[in-house]
């Protein structure tokens, strides 16, 4: 049985199996279900830093945190050393318990403004960004990126050591480069070496699909704890089951239709009181298939969804659905873990 301790600052958890920050999908009523269903720590979406600092709206919006989904980490991105600082200070005084700096966003529109895997071109500049917000906040700083801009430029190995001298309190590692977007396959092979050269956290991400993924992702040498992304998406039952299977060795006790239906209306109640406006029924439409996903003729249910447009409705039919599978003895997902298409709306 494995038994690693992931430190941050004050914030110590056991085998921790983190919520990856994703544009579009980690808001608060997100969050607050992953820590509900066993995320030991989770991440906002990316915001940034100019936006942040002028007060944007939707921004401001993006660090609103809720008390049940502590220890919550906010994450930021941009290019000027200043101003990363100065919206470091707005995320700490919103009350987050971490700041997370975005060193791997490979979305041009990102990238083009010379920030996220840009800064992958520039390691000094990355380094005197991390400098500049450790200096601004007593929250821990900690950083993720990936293995390099591409093939022929991994320089991760440096650059972690360069971030844990910038005063960087753990690293997160997407085990991809930045061309590879979100394609090919992520490498966890880096991780043993990143772990040598650096005495701060490391955290493995990419391409956890499943609770036995995350056990051997846990499992390789150098990794202190594991970053889970796309697989939780109408997902958030892969937290505990990763725990059940890591912490207790049992098999994990996978979700049945009505555990997903009530998670599922759950969060979207949460994300109509977090809006409280019509948006919020709009935005809920792509975790749909990440929560029904696997059960019985659940493609023309998801159809019909989409187009509903009032809680009551939506309810009504999930409820439906649901004596529809109680009758047809169809209580259980087939196995179906492939990777939910989710892609990043910046991209
Ligand atoms: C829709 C979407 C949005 C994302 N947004 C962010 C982000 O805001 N910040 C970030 O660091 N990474 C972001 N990522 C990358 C994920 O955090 C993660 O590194 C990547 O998806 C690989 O992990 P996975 O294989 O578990 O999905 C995003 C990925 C997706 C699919």
């Amino acid at each position: 049985m494995i038994e690693k301790i992931l430190k941050i600052g004050n914030i110590s958890v056991k085998n921790g199996i983190l919520l990856a920050p994703m544009e579009g999908i980690t808001d608060l009523p997100f969050r607050v279900m992953c820590r509900k269903y066993g995320s030991d720590i989770v991440y906002s979406e990316f915001i940034a830093s100019e936006a942040l600092i002028r007060d944007v709206r939707k921004s401001k919006d993006k660090i609103r945190i809720s008390d049940s989904e502590h220890p919550v980490a906010i994450q930021i991105f941009g290019s000027n050393p200043a101003a990363m600082a100065e919206s470091a200070r707005i995320a700490e005084e919103a009350g987050a318990d971490i700041l997370d700096i975005n060193y791997g966003c490979w979305v041009k529109k990102v990238v083009n403004n010379n920030a996220g895997a840009a800064l992958l071109k520039d390691p000094q500049l990355m380094f005197e960004i991390t400098k500049a917000c450790v200096e601004a906040v007593k929250i821990p700083v900690t950083v993720k990126t990936r293995l390099g801009w591409d093939k022929n430029s991994i320089i991760i190995n440096e650059v972690a050591k360069m971030q844990e001298q910038a005063g960087a309190q753990a690293i997160t590692v997407h085990c991809r480069t930045r061309d590879m977007g979100m394609s090919g396959k992520a490498d966890w092979s880096y991780i043993p070496e990143i772990k040598k050269g650096i005495n701060i956290p490391l955290i493995l991400n990419g391409d956890i699909q499943t609770p036995e993924d995350s056990l051997n992702a846990l499992s390789t040498e150098g990794a202190d704890a594991v970053m889970i992304g796309r697989s939780c998406v109408g997902n958030p039952f892969i937290f505990k089951n990763s725990h059940q299977l890591i912490d207790l060795g049992i098999e994990p006790k996978l979700p049945d239709a009505k555990e997903r239906i009530i998670a599922c209306k759950e969060h979207l109640s949460l994300s109509i009181d977090y809006r409280q406006d019509t948006r919020a029924i709009l935005e809920f439409r792509k975790h749909y298939s990440g929560y029904l996903r696997g059960l019985f003729n659940a493609s023309p249910i998801r159809q019909k969804l989409v187009a509903l447009e009032t809680k009551e409705e939506i309810f009504d039919m999930l409820d439906k659905y649901y004596e529809f599978l109680v009758l047809e003895d169809r209580l259980m997902p087939q196995n179906n873990p492939e990777i939910p298409k989710v892609t990043c709306r910046k991209s």
